[in-house]
């Protein structure tokens, strides 16, 4: 006779088995339970903008509410075009190029499992957004981590070149990136479309935060899309989203941007994962992603702000900050505090301090690697990211 625990193991499967919850979304319980200012998981605690909610109210007023065609309503498929034709300077077909999911999660999830068999490796830079080690384990793949180094987050070119094989199937890269902030190069991502060209590998790119960019002198910051560089636009699945730039990341409406041919493979999965994204939203979307330019300057500059609030306070708390260049998030260096690891010391923050972070482990393939570091974000209202200041003031380095 097999015990009780035993016959529970045997109804999970092994893929399910080979990953944890998410620790990102874990920190937000545990800030709402110990009723810790939540700088963990990366949403806003400021409305979202009145014009695009009104669009959602009075599509849901004037009855769109059934399903919108699978992979995405017309006319928010043609906003995604116009738009990535204005901001990316790419001509896409939407009606073959374009998959609406629900949030770039199911995007990045569909295109995986669209294009990967077991056996083909995924490369992955590490640190990572980390939905992309459980990505992997879902849709086969077996992921290759290259490292990305402190304090500028580079990679080395040999050690890049090194992971690509002849199981390469694709790399994934999120730019803007999170956790770290950094903003590829032109040149780096040269020459990751070359090894990519060379070794017949994919491109999937998270570009959710590809309007959020902290542009400073000296510095190339500028997004890039790998569907940009010359001879990778067939090679390319760009995944982005409405959760960030218009910040509604409740809403969950994303969407991939592919060639035909692997459009109609994701548009498969997506259907029968999903369906598809809610139809009332798609509408708001149709609209959020018609809105000027200006929209998305301010949209940077109030980043901008917040960012220079929160780095001072962090550093004047005993944090050693990476400056970041893109996205809403700082990682930062705890060894100034003595704790045996992060985990420890984002236990005591969000319980006897009272702010809750991410811990640094949760985005490294070897979690020793970020046992000494903890990641903030600053999508908050100026008066959250103060009251954060206020209490981390009182850490004791
Ligand atoms: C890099 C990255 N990709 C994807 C997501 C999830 O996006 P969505 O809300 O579109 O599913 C997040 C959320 O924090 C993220 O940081």
């Amino acid at each position: 006779m097999s015990s009780p625990a035993q016959s529970a193991s045997h109804r999970i499967s092994r893929k399910a088995s080979r990953f944890t919850e998410s620790v990102i979304r874990e920190m937000t319980r545990e800030a709402m339970k110990y009723g810790a200012v939540n700088l963990s998981q990366g949403f806003p605690d400021f409305p979202a903008p009145e014009d695009i909610k009104r669009v959602a109210m009075q599509a849901i007023a004037d009855d769109v509410n059934q399903y919108a065609i699978t992979w995405g309503a017309k006319d928010f498929r043609d906003a995604i075009a116009k738009k990535t034709r204005w901001y990316l300077g790419l001509e896409i077909d939407p009606e073959a190029e374009i998959t609406v999911t629900c949030g770039s999660t199911e995007g990045m999830i569909s295109a995986m499992m669209a294009t990967v068999d077991p056996g083909d490796e995924v490369i992955v830079f590490d640190p990572y957004y980390e939905n992309y080690a459980p990505d992997a384990i879902l849709s086969d793949a077996t992921p290759r981590y290259v490292p990305l180094r402190a304090p500028d987050w580079s990679f080395n070119r040999d050690e890049l070149r090194a992971a690509f094989n002849q199981k390469t199937k694709a790399i994934i890269i999120c730019n803007p990136n999170n956790p770290t902030g950094k903003v590829f190069t032109r040149d780096e991502m040269e020459f990751i479309a070359g090894l990519c060209q060379e070794f017949d590998a994919l491109c999937f790119t998270d570009e959710i935060y590809e309007h959020i960019l902290y542009p400073r002198a000296g510095a190339e910051i500028a997004h890039i899309s790998m569907a940009q560089i010359e001879g990778m636009r067939d090679r390319t699945v760009i995944v982005n989203s409405m959760s960030k730039t218009y910040s509604v990341t409740g809403w969950r409406v994303g969407y991939c941007v592919a060639s035909p041919e692997i459009t109609s493979a994701i548009r498969k999965v997506h259907d029968f994962l999903t369906v598809g994204a809610a139809a009332p939203l798609q509408a708001a979307g149709a609209y959020a992603l018609a809105l000027p330019a200006s929209y998305y300057e301010q949209l940077q500059k109030d980043y901008e702000a917040r960012r220079d609030l929160i780095l001072p306070e962090l550093e004047k708390a005993g944090f050693k900050t990476f400056r970041p260049d893109g996205a809403y998030y700082v990682m930062t260096d705890i060894s100034g505090f003595g704790f045996k690891d992060d985990v420890e010391f984002t236990r005591h923050l969000i319980r006897e301090i009272g702010v809750a972070c991410v811990p640094g482990s949760s985005f490294y393939s070897d979690p020793a690697l970020g046992s000494q570091q903890v990641r903030f974000c600053f999508c908050k209202k100026d008066e959250t990211l103060m009251l954060a200041a206020e209490r981390l003031s009182k850490l004791n380095r």
